[in-house]
């Protein structure tokens, strides 16, 4: 094995990027850096913070930004597409060529890939389809089908539609304001693309509404989802537990996961959506955790606390009731919802407290639906 094959396995890096070119792309702005020893371990889903506002700035925190692609030239570069939205973007925005910053990545785990050759929807809302453009090509590599269904608020905020109609089998476009392709949201369009094409596996990447109500709906098929989220995140490396999000595991057992290092790609299934920006009273660790056959046995023997669910009631009293958490393991129907979980808006971290993560505002109309736009 050369020095770069076994640098291309190890961890992210963080180096001293280049700023090759930022150029306007419809609403976005796509910014490419050299960084040769991050494109070098990139795989797609994986993304990159960058330092933000100049040696003294008073931005602290780095910002994150998923990889849209990697190309090989200038020994190796990075693009990332982003939104000026805040302080921090608006500062990115007016970088130039040859400014040099301060980049991380690849951070985060990648989409997996099917062994076999699937048929694959991939979803991206808004910039959310930035980094679906990389795994088209690794899918295409595996002879797996691609299909794209793009969507945001309106027509120049769909990031990639001519390169989705010209890499994809089929392209479906949708925005909320009618400017480009359907009028609706992507979820409209779900139950057709997966029809057309005969759907085996869903990637998505875009607001956590969105990527709820795919979940939802893909589960109707029984068809996987791949959905990489994009949680509020500090260190993005793991050690602040900002981003932390929970997740069922195979055990069954509900953990907050951080979104830095355990994803940002989960299985939409085991994401309890309709409980982010919430530490659920059965996540492990949570205050009064108990392993659940230690929790059950006090119920069959008529041991439970005062307040405790019978057994077989709805659980997670107090959640929105989605279908998501519900149908987990841990959910409604396991017959150890305890009763309610103690309202929305805390996290460990304390910083993020109403921080006003999409997943907070799940419990209303947006998550119904699954709004598109960012
Ligand atoms: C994995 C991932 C991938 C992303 N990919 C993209 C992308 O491809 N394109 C794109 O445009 N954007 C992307 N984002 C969002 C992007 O990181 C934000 O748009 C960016 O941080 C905004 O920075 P700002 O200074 O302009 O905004 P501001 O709102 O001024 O500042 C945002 C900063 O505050 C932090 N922050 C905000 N709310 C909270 C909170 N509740 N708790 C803790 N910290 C908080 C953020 O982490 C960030 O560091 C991604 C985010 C993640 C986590
Ligand atoms: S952002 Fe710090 S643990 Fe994920």
């Amino acid at each position: 094995m050369t020095h770069s094959e076994i640098d291309a396995q190890a961890g992210p890096v963080q180096v001293r990027g280049t700023v090759l070119t930022v150029r306007r792309v419809d609403a976005y702005y796509a910014m490419t850096l050299v960084a040769p020893a991050i494109a070098a371990r990139f795989k797609p889903g994986q993304f990159v913070t960058l330092a933000v506002g100049g040696p003294d700035t008073s931005m602290l925190l780095s910002r994150a930004f998923s990889i849209h692609d990697v190309r090989p030239d200038h020994g190796g570069t990075v693009e990332f597409v982003f939104a000026s939205r805040g302080r921090g973007t608006r500062w990115l925005a007016e970088r130039r060529a040859r400014d040099v910053l301060d980049v991380t990545g690849p951070l985060g785990k990648a989409f997996p890939l099917p062994r076999d050759p699937v048929n694959c929807l991939l979803i991206g809302g808004g910039y959310g389809s930035a980094p679906l453009f990389s795994l088209a090509g690794k899918l295409k590599e595996r002879r797996c089908e691609v299909d794209f269904l793009l969507g945001a608020g309106s027509g120049d905020r769909v990031f990639g539609a001519l390169t989705a109609r010209r890499v994809g089998r089929t392209a479906m476009i949708t925005t909320e304001d009618g400017s480009l392709g359907s009028r609706g949201l992507v979820t409209d369009l779900l139950d057709q693309a997966i029809h057309d094409g005969r759907t085996d596996v869903i990637y998505a990447c875009g607001p956590m509404p969105m990527l709820r109500q795919i979940t939802v709906l893909a589960r109707r098929y029984d068809i996987p989802v791949q959905a990489a989220v994009e949680e509020a995140m500090a260190c993005g490396i793991g050690v602040c537990m900002t981003c932390v999000l929970p997740v069922i595991g195979s055990d069954g057992i509900t953990r907050m996961s951080r979104a830095c290092v355990d994803g940002p790609v989960f299985r939409g299934e085991s994401v309890r959506w309709d409980d982010v920006g919430t530490i659920p009273f059965d996540a492990f660790g949570a205050p009064g955790w108990e392993p659940r056959s230690r929790r059950a046995a006090e119920l069959r023997n008529g041991h439970g606390r005062p307040g405790d669910s019978p057994a077989g009631s709805a659980g997670h009293a107090g959640s929105s009731g989605g279908a998501v958490s519900g149908g987990g393991p841990i959910g409604g129907g396991s017959g150890l919802g305890a009763g309610g979980r103690g309202g929305r808006g805390g996290r460990a971290s304390g910083g993020t407290a109403g921080g006003g993560s999409a997943g907070g505002g799940s419990a209303g109309g947006a998550a119904g639906r699954g709004g598109n736009g960012r």
